[in-house]
C-alpha cells in the first residue's frame, strides 16, 4: 500500500512481480496477483483462455501454471486486451501476490492463489502453509460471530457446501475466503445497521481454522485495506516511510509509528525478507496468532493470546498490542546473483567468504599466554547446563540433518555427552523420547521448516533445553530456543544448500569445542582444530580450483542412471549430502552409503558400468577404506577416489579411476573441504543435463508445511 504519493499502476504492478521473484526459490509452479480495477465493468471482458479469470467492479486476479515470468506475460497480455491503463494513478492501493508450492490440487490456474470466495471476489486470500480441517477432521465449534447461535459443523468444506458455496479447485486454501463471504454475510444480517469489520470477519475466520498458515486477505466490501494473520507460518511487515532514506535505522518512534496515521508510506507484507530488503530494512516480524489490520496508512494489531487454537480448542478472545520495528541487517546484493550465472554456482564459490563470516569474533587465537579459545555469545549462558546433559540431541532435515551428523564424531570427541541424531518428522512420528535433561539443538538454514518447528515445540514441551542452530535472524527458530548460534552465512537462495552447510559444520565444530573441557590432554587437539578453522577459508578456495575438472568429470556421467557415494566415519555425512546434492538438482539417482554397510547389500548393485565415488581422504577410517576399493575394484567397481593430495598413487589400486585429489584439513573440518567438489560435480551435472539449478523439479527451499 502507499499513502500520500500517487503511484502507477505500472508501479503496483513492478512491485508485486518483483516480490514474487524474489520468493520464487520458495515455490514455483504457478503464481497469481491481484490488483484494484478502477474502470466500471463495461469497459473490460474476459476471455475463457485468459489468465484473467474473473473480473469485479474493483478487484482483478489472475492467476497462472508456470513460473512468476509466465504470470507476468499473462497479465500485460490480458491487460493489453483489456485495455486497462497502466498509468492510472493510486494514491492509495492494495495489491497481493503469490507463488506456489503445490501441496493440494495439481499446478493450475484454479489451484493457484489468490483463492475466492467465488463469482465477484467478495473476499481474496494468499496463504503459506496448510489447513487440516478443510475437508476431513472432527467437530470444530463454529460460533459465528456477534450473537449469532452456536452450532456443530462437521468440516469447513462440507459446512460451506451445505450453505450452497461451490468450490472450484482442490486446494485447502478454497475454504478461507469462503469462510469470510459467509461469516461477513451472516454478521451483516446479525448487525443490521453496525456493518462488521475486516478484522472482524478474519478474527472469525481464524477461530475455525486448523494448521499452518501465513494469510493476507484482500476484499472488495474493504478497499485499500488488508489483513494479514499467521499461526505457524512465517510472515514479515516492512514499513518504508516515503520522505526518508529506507536504510536509516532509527527506531526511535517505531513503538508508535505502528499507530501514527497520515504519514506518506508504503507497507510490504511477505514470507521473508528478500521481498522486502529492497525496499526498506524496517520490519515486524509477525507472532503466531497476532492479525495486522492495515488501513488509512495505519496498522493496528490484535493478538490471540493462546495463538495455537488446536484442535477445536477456541482462541482467546484478541487484545490490542503495540510493537517496536527491528532493522533487517541484510544488504540487496546478497540476493543478487552478481557475475554468476546461477544462485547455486554463487553460494558455492563464495563458501571462503561465507566461512570467514561464520568465524568473525568468535576464534580466540590468545597470546603467547593465552589459551585458544571459543566463544559463542548466543549460548554463554547455557554452557554449563548443556555439559551437564543426559544427552545432545540433534533434530533437523535434509543438509541441515547432514551437516549435524558431520559434526557429530567431534561433539562425541569434545564434550562426553552423548550425541544422537533425529530426523524431525521421524522424531514426531515416534513421538520419540526427549527428556527434561536432555539438550535438543534445532538446525536448520532457514529457521522455519515446519518439520524441524513442530519438532522444537514438542522437545520444548518436554522440558529439555533447545538451541537453534540457523541462518536467519528472527526465523522462528531463532525466536523459540531458549538460546543459539546464527552461522551468519549470508542469504541463501539456490534451493539446493550449499553454503549453509559448511557454515553449520563450523559452527557445530565452534559449539564442540565451547562445549568441551580446556584440558591439558586436549589441548593440543583443540588448538589444532582452532588453527585448521582459522585456515579453512583458504583450503576451501584451494578445493574451488577443481571446477573444471568437476565439470570434465560432469561431462563423463551426464548421461548415467544413478550414482553411489560410499562414506564413512566423518564423511559418512559427506556421502549422504553429495549424493542428496546430485539427487535434487541433477533429477539422478544418487544414494549415499555408509561403507561399512558394503558387504551387507550395496555391493550386489557393483559392476563395470555404475559409477562410485568412494571418499578415502587421511582421518582415523582411512585404511578401512583402502580396503573398501580394494573390495571394489575386485569386482571391477568403476571407481571415482577422493583422496588426500599427494595419495592418489597408494590409495588407486587402477591406472584408470579418476581420482580427486582435495587438501588435508583437521578430520572434523575435512567434511568442509570434501563436499564441495561434489557441489560443484552436482551443479554441473544439472547445467549439463539442462535442468533448472535454482528451481530443481517439485522442491522449495524452505519447506514451511507438514
Ligand atoms: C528443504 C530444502 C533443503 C533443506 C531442507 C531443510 O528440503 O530443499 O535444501 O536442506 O529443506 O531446510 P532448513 O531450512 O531447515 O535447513
Amino acid at each position: 500500500l502507499n499513502f500520500g504519493v500517487s503511484r502507477e499502476r505500472r508501479y503496483i504492478l513492478q512491485v508485486l512481480f518483483n516480490g514474487l521473484r524474489r520468493l520464487e526459490y520458495r515455490g514455483y509452479d504457478s503464481a497469481g496477483i491481484s490488483i484494484d480495477d478502477s474502470l466500471p465493468p463495461s469497459a473490460t471482458s474476459s476471455s475463457s483462455s485468459s489468465s484473467l479469470t474473473s473480473i469485479s467492479s474493483s478487484l482483478l486476479v489472475f492467476r497462472q501454471e508456470g513460473n512468476i515470468e509466465s504470470l507476468v506475460k499473462s497479465v500485460y497480455e490480458d491487460v493489453a486486451a483489456t485495455e486497462l491503463n497502466l498509468e492510472e494513478s493510486f494514491s492509495v492501493h492494495a495489491g497481493i501476490a503469490h507463488t506456489r508450492w503445490a501441496t493440494h490440487g495439481e499446478p493450475a490456474p484454479r489451484n493457484s492463489h489468490p483463492q475466492t470466495s467465488g463469482a465477484g471476489n467478495d473476499f481474496l486470500v494468499v496463504h503459506n502453509g496448510v489447513i487440516t480441517n478443510y475437508e476431513v477432521g472432527y467437530y470444530a465449534n463454529f460460533i459465528i460471530l456477534c450473537g449469532l447461535p452456536s452450532k456443530y459443523f462437521q468440516v469447513l468444506k462440507a459446512t460451506l457446501v451445505r450453505h450452497g458455496f461451490t468450490f472450484e479447485s482442490e486446494t485447502d486454501t478454497e475454504v478461507i475466503p469462503k469462510l469470510a463471504k459467509f461469516v461477513f454475510e451472516k454478521a451483516n444480517e446479525a448487525e443490521g445497521d453496525q456493518p462488521v469489520t475486516f478484522s472482524q470477519v478474519v478474527l472469525e475466520v481464524m477461530r475455525h481454522l486448523e494448521g499452518a498458515y501465513a494469510l493476507i486477505f484482500k476484499s472488495k466490501h474493504y478497499p485499500n485495506e488488508l489483513i494479514a494473520c499467521k499461526r505457524g507460518s512465517p510472515l514479515l511487515l516492512g514499513v518504508k516511510e516515503l520522505n526518508e532514506d529506507a536504510s536509516n535505522g532509527s527506531t526511535l518512534h517505531d513503538s508508535q509509528f505502528l499507530s501514527k496515521n497520515g504519514q506518506p508510506k508504503e507497507l510490504f507484507l511477505s514470507s521473508d525478507a528478500n521481498a522486502i530488503v529492497e525496499h526498506t530494512k524496517k520490519v515486524l516480524v509477525i507472532e503466531d496468532g497476532e492479525v495486522l489490520h492495515i488501513k488509512d496508512g495505519g496498522v493496528s494489531i490484535l493478538k490471540f493470546d493462546n495463538a495455537k487454537g488446536r484442535h477445536g480448542a477456541a482462541p482467546s478472545r484478541p487484545s490490542s498490542v503495540q510493537r517496536a520495528l527491528s532493522i533487517l541487517d541484510m544488504e540487496v546484493e546478497q540476493i543478487n546473483k552478481g557475475n554468476y550465472e546461477h544462485y547455486m554456482q554463487k553460494e558455492i564459490h563464495e563458501q571462503p567468504e561465507s566461512l570467514t563470516t561464520t568465524m568473525r569474533g568468535r576464534l580466540i587465537r590468545g597470546g603467547s599466554c593465552k589459551a585458544k579459545s571459543v566463544l559463542l555469545g548466543g549460548l554463554k549462558d547455557h554452557l554449563k547446563t548443556i555439559r551437564r546433559s543426559r544427552r545432545i540431541v540433534f533434530v533437523g532435515c535434509g543438509t541441515s540433518y547432514n551437516a549435524a551428523l558431520a559434526s557429530r564424531p567431534i561433539l562425541e570427541e569434545l564434550s562426553d555427552v552423548p550425541v544422537t541424531m533425529e530426523v524431525a518428522s521421524d522424531l514426531l512420528d515416534r513421538q520419540g523420547p526427549i527428556y527434561r535433561e536432555d539438550t535438543a539443538v534445532f538446525v536448520s538454514q532457514s529457521g522455519e521448516t515446519a518439520d524441524t518447528l513442530n519438532a522444537l515445540e514438542y522437545a520444548s514441551e518436554n522440558g529439555a533445553l533447545c538451541v537453534g542452530i540457523t541462518n536467519t535472524v528472527g526465523s522462528a527458530i531463532a525466536r523459540h530456543t531458549h538460546c543459539g548460534v546464527h552461522i551468519n552465512a549470508g542469504a541463501e537462495i539456490g534451493v539446493a544448500s550449499t553454503k549453509a552447510y559448511t557454515s553449520q559444520i563450523v559452527v557445530m565444530a565452534m559449539l564442540a569445542l565451547a562445549i568441551g573441557g580446556d584440558t591439558i590432554s586436549n589441548r593440543a587437539r583443540r588448538e589444532a582444530i582452532i588453527d585448521g578453522l582459522c585456515d579453512l577459508p583458504n583450503k576451501v578456495r584451494e578445493v574451488l580450483k577443481l571446477d573444471a575438472e568437476m565439470k570434465e568429470l560432469a561431462k563423463l556421467l551426464i548421461a548415467e542412471q544413478s550414482l553411489l557415494v560410499f562414506g564413512r566415519g566423518y564423511n559418512y555425512a559427506t556421502a549422504l549430502e553429495g549424493a542428496l546434492k546430485v539427487k535434487e538438482v541433477a533429477l539422478m539417482h544418487s544414494e549415499g552409503i555408509l561403507a561399512g554397510e558394503m558387504k551387507h547389500g550395496p555391493l550386489a548393485l557393483v559392476d563395470e558400468n555404475l559409477p562410485i565415488v568412494v571418499i578415502a581422504t587421511r582421518d582415523a577410517c582411512f585404511s578401512k577404506q583402502q580396503s573398501v576399493i580394494q573390495q571394489l575394484h575386485a569386482r571391477k567397481g568403476r571407481l571415482i577416489v577422493m583422496c588426500s593430495k599427494g595419495d592418489a598413487a597408494s590409495v588407486c589400486p587402477g591406472d584408470s579411476y579418476r581420482v580427486i585429489e582435495v587438501p588435508i584439513v583437521e578430520d572434523c573440518l575435512q567434511p568442509v573441504i570434501n563436499i564441495v567438489p561434489l557441489q560443484l560435480l552436482a551443479y554441473h551435472l544439472t547445467v549439463l543435463r539442462g535442468y533448472n539449478v535454482d528451481q530443481p523439479r517439485n522442491l522449495a527451499k524452505s519447506v514451511t508445511t507438514q
